[in-house]
This record gives C-alpha cells, sequence and structure tokens, in this order.
C-alpha cells in the first residue's frame, strides 16, 4: 500500500486525477473502474477540466461502474446513473456504449451478475479500479462481513450506510434502498491498481483500520493490504489517527526522481 497524504481533498483529488490521466494517455483504451459518493467528485471534476482544456481524450475508454442501487431506474436522481452522467459522462467524449453501470432493475439479479463480471474479462479486466471507503469500512458496497472472494451479486446495506447515504434521499435513511448489486472484493482484487480516496474525519477511523489494523472481512477494506498496486490517497483529517503517518510523509518526501506516481 502505498500511503499519499494531502493537505486538503483537492490536492488529493488533483493527485489522483493525475494518475488516471497518465493512464488513460498511455494506454487510450483502458478499463477504468468508477466509484460514486461525495469523495470522487473532486476527481471527477478535475478530469472533465483536463478533457476541456488539455485534450484528455476518453473515446476508447471502457468503464465499469462499483455498484447501483437495487430497484432504482437510470433516471432516478439518486441512482449511480444519474449520478456518472451529471458528474462525469455528460462532460467528457466517452461513448456511451462504453460505459457500463450495475442495473437496478433487473429482473434476474444473478444472471446480470454473472453478465457484468463475463464484460469486464471480455474487456481485458480492470486496468484501475477508484474507490472510495464507508465510515464501517466497506468499499463498493461489500460490507463487513463480505467474502474476500466475493464477485458482483446483491447485497443487503447496513444500517450505518443507510444513515450515511440518507443524506442523498432528504436525510430519511427509511428512503435508502436496503439493496444493491456490487463488484465484489474479489472483482476488486483482480483490478491492476487500486486507487482508493478518503477525505475527512469520519472517515479515519476505517482509514487506520484499512491500513494498519489486521486484514479482516470485518473491515472489508484492510483486504487491500494483500494487493500489489493499491495507492491510499488521503486528506489529513481522514489520515489523522493513523500511527504511521510521519512515515509515509517521509516516504514521499524521500521519493527516488525516477518513481512516479
Ligand atoms: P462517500 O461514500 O464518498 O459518499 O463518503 C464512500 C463509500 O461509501 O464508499
Amino acid at each position: 500500500m502505498e500511503i499519499i497524504i494531502h493537505d486538503t481533498p483537492q490536492e488529493a483529488a488533483v493527485a489522483g486525477a493525475r494518475m488516471v490521466a497518465r493512464l488513460v494517455r498511455e494506454k487510450p483504451e483502458a478499463v477504468l473502474g468508477l466509484a460514486t459518493g461525495g469523495t470522487p467528485l473532486p476527481l471527477y471534476r478535475e478530469l472533465v477540466r483536463m478533457h476541456r482544456e488539455e485534450d484528455l481524450d476518453f473515446s476508447r475508454v471502457t468503464t465499469f461502474n462499483l455498484d447501483e442501487y437495487l430497484s432504482l431506474g437510470p433516471e432516478h436522481p439518486q441512482s449511480y446513473h444519474h449520478f456518472m452522467r451529471e458528474h462525469l459522462f455528460e462532460h467528457i467524449n466517452i461513448p456511451k456504449e462504453n460505459t457500463h453501470i450495475p442495473d437496478g432493475m433487473t429482473l434476474d439479479v444473478p444472471a446480470f451478475c454473472r453478465d457484468y463480471e463475463r464484460r469486464i474479462a471480455e474487456a481485458g479486466g480492470l486496468d484501475l479500479q477508484i474507490l472510495g471507503i464507508g465510515s464501517d469500512g466497506h468499499i463498493g458496497f461489500n460490507e463487513p462481513g463480505s467474502s474476500f472472494a466475493s464477485r458482483t451479486r446483491i447485497k443487503t446495506l447496513t444500517r450505518e450506510t443507510l444513515q450515511d447515504n440518507a443524506r442523498f434521499f432528504d436525510g430519511d435513511p427509511t428512503l435508502v434502498p436496503r439493496h444493491c448489486i456490487t463488484m465484489g472484493i474479489g472483482t476488486i482484487m483482480d483490478a491492476r491498481c487500486v486507487l482508493l480516496l478518503a477525505f475527512g474525519p469520519g472517515k479515519a477511523d476505517a482509514v487506520a483500520g484499512m491500513v494498519e489494523g489486521p486484514v479482516t472481512a470485518s473491515l472489508p477494506a484492510s483486504i487491500l493490504q494483500h494487493h500489489s498496486t493499491a495507492k491510499i490517497l488521503l486528506d489529513s483529517p481522514a489520515a489523522a489517527t493513523l500511527q504511521r503517518a510521519d512515515y509515509y510523509r517521509w516516504v514521499r518526501e524521500n521519493r527516488p526522481s525516477w518513481q512516479q506516481d
């Protein structure tokens, strides 16, 4: 794991966008795994800016989103389909047919999930997966207790996640769908590179568990300790309870000149 601590979410998001942009420039047909929620928003804003001002080209990129609420159609304002159009897809030159998001209205969840896995594999696998982290340590919607071997499937959200996400549903956790389709932990771990962003003091405990705690299904993000190329982009408040924060900063300050993000 590479722990990269910035002063602000904006600085961390710009650093993350540069990593994505470098990949897309080196490999124009890159396959990106995308996340939703509040955390990736500044990263998407920066990618949109780079597309507009620096000709960052998404015309050959393919994307797969991590998850979607079950029972929300693509036009629902809180669906992740809607989120992705509003915050990224409508502002860059990615062909619609290259974007994939789980179908929250599917009538056959297991068959849809198998097909989603097949499509990821047929695209050549994920080159880079963008992740947030839940305050309960989830990645995607893989709640505590999720199998490390899990693939795309239905999950039931925890009460904590319903509460966390109520802010998008008029503050009412009973309005948040209880089920979702999410890539599994095994699916995420197969990505060739993982870029996890976490901002704010509300994420500090989950971040400390992920980075310095035991690897346990009780904190799903901790499995990223076993990923060969996991970059963890934090702001200072999210890094506040890390025991080795000084060392992570020291590592960055003393990077060999040939090392790139
Ligand atoms: P957030 O969600 O970015 O809205 O905090 C992160 C997550 O649940 O993975």
